[in-house]
């Protein structure tokens, strides 16, 4: 059978890590998923960068637009990261009938109806399990595993640079900024790292799940947001004198008026299991009617783990495309012409 085509938009830490997991597991991931897969080009923004993927078998270019309308491609992997260009380009993408596969989590909190519309009119996926928690499958939970479920509350710590930041000032003594510049060089943190240590990251993945769980649209403006960088060592050190840990917490809730979506600095008993997740580490909780509460662990930035979440994707999509035509499952994350309007509280 003919190999999946796959075109990257970006060759940074998730690109990067991307094609090593492919390069190295060829032979496992071709066995799953039907066919080979095979990155044939690359979309740059610096083609000086030393880069050690270039070669004969992957073309790099600094054109995005080579790769969103290459008619070979049939999988786009978008990995550059913010709204206005990721935006334009995914949206071109699916237009030109290709899937999608985003780790880009700031895109879909903000521009998801739109993007998940556009593909649903054209018929075409796109999947993002990257996008939350890293290299835990938590969108897989929560879209099939859990399925069965009416979701109750998610809840957990989902920004791996700011769990990182509390774990090395308390462990270590180690000041923000240190640790920060430390989360920085080992590609934890986003480009722009405001956006990790003002929650607005953790917020955008508990849109992505609260949009799942819940089946309400995006709307990423109404989420409470409450980030660290006012947290000072002496608010650690004084916590843990009182038994408990600072955690940032995404909270998402059903209520009977609605739906709670809050980001923010928690005291947590330093007993409990989650109190203990430490360093770049993600755990997500998830309550569900019949299954009760469940919890999912493990590391929630870096090239290999996210990595560990794009491949998958691109393993589910090329499934998908190797099954009957006629039979295909629909296999959007959510519909968006079937969503509920629970409204999002209003949190002061
Ligand atoms: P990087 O900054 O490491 O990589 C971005 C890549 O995009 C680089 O290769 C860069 O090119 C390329 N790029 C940027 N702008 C353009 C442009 N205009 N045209 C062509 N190429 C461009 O980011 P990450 O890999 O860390 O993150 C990528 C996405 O994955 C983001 O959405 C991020 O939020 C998400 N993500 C990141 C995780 C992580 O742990 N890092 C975890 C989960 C999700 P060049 O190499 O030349 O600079
Ligand atoms: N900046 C993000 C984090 C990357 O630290 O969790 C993973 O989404």
């Amino acid at each position: 059978m003919k190999p999946i085509n796959v075109g990257l938009l970006g060759l940074g830490t998730v690109g990067g890590g991307t094609l090593t997991v492919l390069r190295r597991n060829a032979g496992e991931i071709t066995r799953r998923a039907g066919r080979e897969i095979r990155v044939t080009m690359a979309a740059v923004r610096d083609l000086e960068k030393a880069r050690k993927f270039a070669g004969n078998e992957l073309a790099i270019t600094t054109n995005p637009l080579d790769v969103v309308n290459n008619p070979d491609i049939d999988i786009v992997v978008e990995l550059i990261g913010g709204y206005t260009l990721a935006k334009d380009l995914v949206l071109q993408a699916i237009n030109n009938g290709k899937h999608v596969v985003t780790a880009n989590k700031a895109l879909l909190a903000v521009h998801g109806n739109e993007i998940f519309k556009a593909a649903q009119d054209k018929g075409v996926m796109v999947a993002f399990e990257a996008a939350v928690a890293g290299g835990i499958p938590v969108i897989k939970a929560l879209r099939e595993g859990l399925s069965a479920n009416r979701i109750e509350w998610i809840a957990g710590i989902i920004n791996g640079t700011t769990n990182f930041i509390l774990s090395e000032m308390r462990d270590k003594g180690l000041s923000f900024d240190t640790v920060l510049k430390q989360a920085q060089d080992l590609g934890y943190a986003e480009a722009d790292p405001t956006f990790d240590i003002e929650g607005v990251d953790a917020a955008h993945k508990l849109m992505i799940m609260s949009a799942i769980g819940f089946g309400i649209p995006m709307q990423f403006d109404k989420a409470y947001t409450e980030g660290i960088s006012k947290l000072t060592k002496e608010d650690i050190t004084y916590a843990e004198e009182l038994g408990y840990r600072i955690k940032l917490l995404g909270i998402t809730k059903r209520t009977d008026k609605g739906i709670e979506l809050r980001v923010h600095p928690t005291l947590i008993p330093a007993t409990r299991l989650i109190a203990n997740v430490e360093g770049v580490m993600n755990a997500v909780l998830v309550k569900g009617d019949a299954v009760g509460a469940t919890m999912y662990y493990g590391r929630g930035a870096g090239a290999e783990p996210t990595a560990s979440a794009v491949v998958a994707d691109l393993v589910d999509v090329t499934r998908m495309l190797t099954s009957d035509p006629e039979n295909r499952v629909p296999h959007l994350a959510f519909q968006p012409d079937a969503l509920s309007n629970a409204p999002i509280l209003s949190i002061e």
